[in-house]
């Protein structure tokens, strides 16, 4: 398998074989780069890209909302595409929003990560590195679906006419699948339907509470809503408040503050309702379409089917105990210390699993910031408890800390109180490793040891998560990697590059990630994994780091469900068989 590279140096020049031929079918559109031959979508400028009469009668079909895109920040431009946009208060909104998340969730297309978008058309305040505002690799048409019908319009044209297909709900995704050049976005954010069943009698066997949640929720929004409900219910969602729930995060997995107690967010599925690549509204659940349903749990982001609702499990609400631990310069400046501090934190992963604990912390050169450490169904009495370990090795390692303790009557309390909006817009290369209970158990200090050699060799700092979804879970049959049911630690790696950056420092950027920031971590966690929406996209061996020995299976079911490849993200299931050319344009099928 050939790692595909965005930015790898394809030559150019594009030769259509089919340039002779009168009337060329939308679905071959053939040519050759750098000596390879491709079947690639249309683009535009292609004599199979979709007449202006077509595309009317596809705005017909979705009652006139389909638009050409316009990034956000051409109002910060004098032009786009011909078109006069300068507008100093539209600008000034967009430059005094650009960093918050929920705004730019709530648009058609922005990105949180500019770099997917090739930097293109920023503001003045992230920026301004373009002298003119340009498209760059964001869609060129975009669909604000407002109803499943809406949805399945947009797959239909996608498919009849070749054209690439990008499902957009928060614009989250670390690695650019929400964006795509030249292509057709739908956007299913507007999909905010939420309907609690306090005992659900669906097929699966489940009798408890459940939610059905549509496609557009967020996080935070959910669980608000879970808070209203009499009695209070609560529901593994992400840490991050702005994360979507039933788009990218519960089909890649989804950990979260809970997800030590109940398993990932995938294993709480009870029923999808889709729409599939051949356009047909399906239900996905143990009775009907049990291989849908399984590979939907887990089995890729924008892979099998569109998603307009989902189904999950609801839990009873409990107390919960939250605690706050930092060790930075206000303790100390002595790099061992530090490191002796880290370590003891990062060796009791498995004991905070053990408890049924999630942690999310942020890790820089000389600065740990645990914020927080989640006890559900604890008081401060019993956190501390179960915190004493670490306290005690501290103190025998003379490292000076700081720890803050909180009872809070529920988890929702908690999770207003201590979990945070995070920023948008930044330059930023992710990639990440999911750290096993048994390497902990074997080689936690030299895990240690590889955080410390990753984040030197990224000038930067990692995301951490302690969270071990075989704790407390019932064992579910879904596509989600089985790694993670020995999960304990999982790590998120970042490159940040500068706003200006060339392709060939992209290029290096992209390297250091894989190559130095993220190989000390792989190497010493070999029974350790990768996680598809917080990952490298460039992970050697991606099919088996994100999905070990379910690939198989997964790959068999995407040439079932979608032979046309109308729905596509990297390093997804049937994947490799796509490659983005022409630096980072085309999406073309190898032939
Ligand atoms: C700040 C931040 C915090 C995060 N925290 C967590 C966390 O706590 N836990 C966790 O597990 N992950 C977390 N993530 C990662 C998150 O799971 C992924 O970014 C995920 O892809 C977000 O999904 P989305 O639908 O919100 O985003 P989008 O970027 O809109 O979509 C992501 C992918 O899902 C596809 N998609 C979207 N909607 C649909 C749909 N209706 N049907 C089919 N495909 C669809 C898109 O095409 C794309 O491929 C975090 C990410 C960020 C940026
Ligand atoms: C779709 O129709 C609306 C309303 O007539 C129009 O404003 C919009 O520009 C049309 N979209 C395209 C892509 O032509
Ligand atoms: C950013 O670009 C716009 C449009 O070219 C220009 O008007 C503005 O002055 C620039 N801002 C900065 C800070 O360079
Ligand atoms: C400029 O932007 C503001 C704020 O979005 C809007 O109210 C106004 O109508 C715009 N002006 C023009 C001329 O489009
Ligand atoms: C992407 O950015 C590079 C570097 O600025 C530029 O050369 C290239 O034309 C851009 N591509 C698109 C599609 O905007
Ligand atoms: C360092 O820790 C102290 C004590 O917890 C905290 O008040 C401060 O904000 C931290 N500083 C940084 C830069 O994180
Ligand atoms: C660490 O260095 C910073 C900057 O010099 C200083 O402000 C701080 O007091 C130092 N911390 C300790 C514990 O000495
Ligand atoms: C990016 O900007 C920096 C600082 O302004 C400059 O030194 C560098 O040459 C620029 N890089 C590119 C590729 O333009």
């Amino acid at each position: 398998m050939r790692p595909f590279s965005q930015f790898s140096l394809v030559f150019p020049f594009l030769c259509f074989l089919s340039s002779a031929s009168a009337e060329p079918q939308a679905d071959i559109n053939v040519l050759v780069s750098s000596g390879r031959h491709y079947s690639c979508k249309c683009y535009p400028g292609d004599r199979c890209w979709p007449s202006t009469s077509k595309w009317a009668t596809l705005n017909a079909t979705v009652s006139r909302k389909l638009k050409k895109v316009i990034p956000d920040g051409a109002v910060c431009y004098d032009s786009f595409k011909g078109i006069s946009t300068f507008n100093a208060t539209a600008c000034a909104e967009v430059n005094q929003n650009y960093f918050g998340e929920q705004w730019t969730t709530d648009r058609d297309v922005t990105n949180l990560w500019i770099y997917w978008t090739n930097n293109t058309c920023l503001p003045p305040v992230a920026g301004n590195t373009s002298a003119t505002c340009t498209l760059g690799y964001y869609p060129e048409l975009v669909i604000r679906a407002m109803t499943k019908q809406d949805i399945k319009a947009s797959i239909d044209f996608a498919r009849e006419n070749n054209v690439r297909l990008v499902i957009r709900n928060t614009g989250h995704d670390f690695m650019g699948r929400s964006t795509g050049f030249g292509s057709l976005a739908v956007n299913t954010h507007s999909f905010k339907d939420v309907e609690f069943i306090k005992k659900y009698t669906g097929p699966g066997g489940w009798k408890g509470g459940a939610v059905k949640v549509g496609a557009g929720i967020q996080g935070r929004e959910l669980l608000r809503l879970a808070y209203q409900q009499n009695p209070r219910v609560a529901i593994v969602t992400g840490e991050c408040p702005t994360v979507g729930f039933a788009g990218g995060y519960i089909q890649g997995g989804g950990h979260g503050p809970l997800a030590t107690l109940h398993g990932l967010a995938a294993d709480q599925a009870l029923s999808f309702e889709v729409v599939t690549a051949d356009g047909v509204f399906r239900t996905a659940n143990a009775k009907e379409n049990p291989d849908l349903f399984w590979a939907l749990r887990g089995g890729g982001p924008s892979t099998f089917a569109a998603i307009v609702s989902v189904t999950v499990k609801t839990f009873p609400e409990t107390p919960s105990a939250g605690a706050i631990f930092r060790i930075n310069a206000t303790h100390t400046n002595d790099t061992e210390i530090f490191w002796k501090g880290f370590r003891a934190f990062h060796n009791l992963a498995n004991h905070y699993v053990d408890n049924g604990m999630f942690v999310y912390y942020e890790l820089f050169s000389g600065s740990l910031n645990v914020q927080p450490f989640v006890g559900p169904n604890m008081d401060v009495a019993k956190l501390k408890q179960v915190l004493k370990p670490l306290i005690d090795q501290l103190d025998r390692d003379k490292v000076p800390y700081d720890i803050v303790y909180k009872d809070y009557p529920d988890f929702f309390s908690l999770y207003i109180d201590l979990f945070a909006d995070e920023g948008a817009g930044a330059n930023v290369l992710a990639g990440g490793r999911l750290v096993s209970k048994t390497d902990i158990a074997k080689n936690a200090n030299g895990v240690v040891d590889a955080i410390r050699q990753s984040i030197t060799a990224s000038q930067g700092g990692i995301v951490g998560h302690i969270v071990g979804p075989g704790y407390g879970a019932p064992v579910v049959d879904n596509a989600v990697n089985p790694v993670w049911r020995d999960g304990a630690s999982f790590s998120i790696t970042l490159v940040i590059l500068p706003l200006n950056a060339s392709l060939a420092e992209k290029a290096e950027g992209q390297r250091l990630l894989t190559d130095e920031v993220d190989k000390p971590l792989r190497d010493a966690s070999p029974h350790g994994a990768a996680y598809v929406n917080e990952g490298n996209l460039e992970e050697p061996n991606w099919q088996n780091a994100f999905w070990g020995t379910n690939y198989p299976r997964l790959s068999l079911l995407k040439k079932t469900w979608d032979p046309k490849g109308v729905f596509y993200a990297r390093t997804t299931p049937g994947s490799e068989d796509w490659e983005v050319i022409d630096y980072g344009t085309r999406l073309c099928r190898r032939l």
